[in-house]
């Protein structure tokens, strides 16, 4: 963490909890003094949490998928690009990266930015709600905070075996384990592993790597099982 930003915390702190120290510790007083410790607890984590890479670790989440140079990826659910530009990093100019997104509003600021940064290896796809589009094969699926979206997943990911070369993989990263504030603003934005494994194996995968070092969310890694693939020749 930036030192000014730690210093200006430490310093922030003493000076809440030095007003807090000031309520009368009866009634309404007591009251307050809980209030603004419980502000001051969330500010000093809420800092940390609003420093998305702190948590989210994308570094090691591309390095955990070993994508190789002119990998073929697609970021289902791309949002405005955290991921798709990492990976794009990773594969180079020889590889490519789809941004795929419903929204057209995302999609237009990953291009602009690819365009900006002569990102030639990435483009966007317009997905439908329950397709997303690829123009051809890749070898992997990446869908990351995107999955608690989709509706009827096992449907959705069934089709997706359509898309995936001989060999890829799905990694579907969702919240899953948060403290009891974020439960509170998340409810609705995440998904069991328990749960996405038993979707996922429905709709023909089997799970081949799962990593527990995000700290808020799950990390699956599933391939298409053997029955599925020879059923599709
Ligand atoms: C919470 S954002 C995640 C963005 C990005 N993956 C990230 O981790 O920063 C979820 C994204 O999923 C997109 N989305 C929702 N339903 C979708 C669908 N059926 N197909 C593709 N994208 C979808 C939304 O438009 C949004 O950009």
């Amino acid at each position: 963490m930036d030192t000014r930003m730690h210093k200006w915390r430490i310093g922030a702190t003493c000076e809440a909890s030095v007003a807090a120290s000031r309520f009368s510790t009866t009634g309404y007083g007591r009251f307050y003094r809980w209030l603004l410790l419980c502000v001051i607890l969330l500010s000093f984590t809420g800092c940390s949490v609003s420093n998305r890479a702190n948590w989210q670790q994308p570094e090691r989440v591309v390095e955990s998928l070993s994508v190789t140079e002119g990998a073929v990826i697609a970021d289902i659910g791309s949002g405005d690009g955290y991921f798709t530009f990492r990976f794009a990093d990773a594969t180079g100019p020889a590889g490519k990266v789809y941004a795929v997104d419903i929204s057209a509003t995302v999609l237009a600021k990953v291009a602009e930015r690819a365009e900006s940064e002569s990102y030639s290896q990435v483009a966007t796809v317009q997905a439908g709600p329950s397709d997303p589009m690829l123009p051809r094969p890749v070898d992997i699926v990446f869908v990351c905070n995107t999955y608690h979206h989709l509706t009827d997943r096992t449907d959705y990911f069934r089709n997706v075996k359509n898309y995936l070369s001989p060999g890829g993989r799905v990694a579907i990263i969702d919240f899953d384990d948060l403290p009891w504030w974020g439960n509170l603003m998340m409810r609705s934005h995440q998904t069991a592993a328990a749960t996405i494994r038993e979707e996922m194996e429905q709709a023909g995968y089997y799970l081949v790597e799962e990593h527990d070092f995000l700290p808020y969310q799950n990390f699956l890694i599933f391939a298409v099982a053997d029955s599925d693939r020879l059923a599709n020749k």
